[in-house]
């Protein structure tokens, strides 16, 4: 199960890369919004979709709520935040494992516009992080890893469009072996592989 908010070039990979041998089905595409590119890719590759949408709630507990149930339709063994650009509740949070990707190398620049506040900051070295996700904004054990230079002249878009070819291959591998191979937690190691 994968969920997102907008142009799912994350999920894309993620379809194109789900044939048998990878481990892992889609069995749905859920998103906080409608009228995204991410929707229309899900239903392009024929993969069933929702949309759960905050303000039609009286509150995030109750958004949240919504959503969990939502996703547990589907009875994913994994969910992949891949864009979703909402927190997750703890409904969602203590019913289903969560992976999420996210362009920088945490625990540097978390949030909303992380490629922005890299850039403002003057940093040479950024990337992107797989995740565990936690209750926190981006706190959550580390998976995997990957640097990616600034170069002389960047701006937002052309670093994150540099930062996402990385990203997208990095969370195609780590979802397709934590599906292949399972994973365990330890504090704040991840260890992918069989116990
Ligand atoms: C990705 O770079 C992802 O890391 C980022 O949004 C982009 C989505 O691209 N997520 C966040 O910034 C979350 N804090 P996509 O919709 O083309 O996959």
């Amino acid at each position: 199960m994968v969920l997102v908010s907008g142009s799912g070039t994350n999920l894309q990979a993620l379809l194109d890369a789900a044939t048998p041998s990878f481990g892992a089905v889609i069995v749905a595409v859920g998103a906080d919004r409608d009228g995204i590119e991410g929707l229309a890719r899900a239903e392009r590759a024929g993969v069933p979709t929702f949309v759960e949408r905050v303000a039609d709630h009286a509150g995030r507990d109750e958004w949240d709520e919504a959503l969990a149930g939502k996703i547990a339709a589907y009875k994913p063994d994994l969910v992949v935040s891949a864009g979703f650009m909402k927190i997750l509740g703890r409904r969602v949070l203590d019913s289903f494992p969560v992976v999420n990707t996210h362009p920088a190398l945490l625990p540097s620049f978390p949030g909303a516009h992380a490629v922005r506040d890299a850039l403002a900051y003057g940093v040479r070295v950024t990337g992107c992080t797989v995740h565990l996700v936690d209750t926190g904004v981006d706190t959550g054990p580390v998976i995997a890893q990957e640097a990616v230079p600034v170069r002389e002249g960047d701006d937002e878009e052309t670093l994150h469009e540099r930062i996402k070819t990385v990203e997208r291959r990095l969370l195609v591998e780590v979802v397709g072996r934590m599906a292949r191979e399972g994973w365990t937690v330890s504090g704040r190691r991840v260890r992918l592989g069989r116990a």
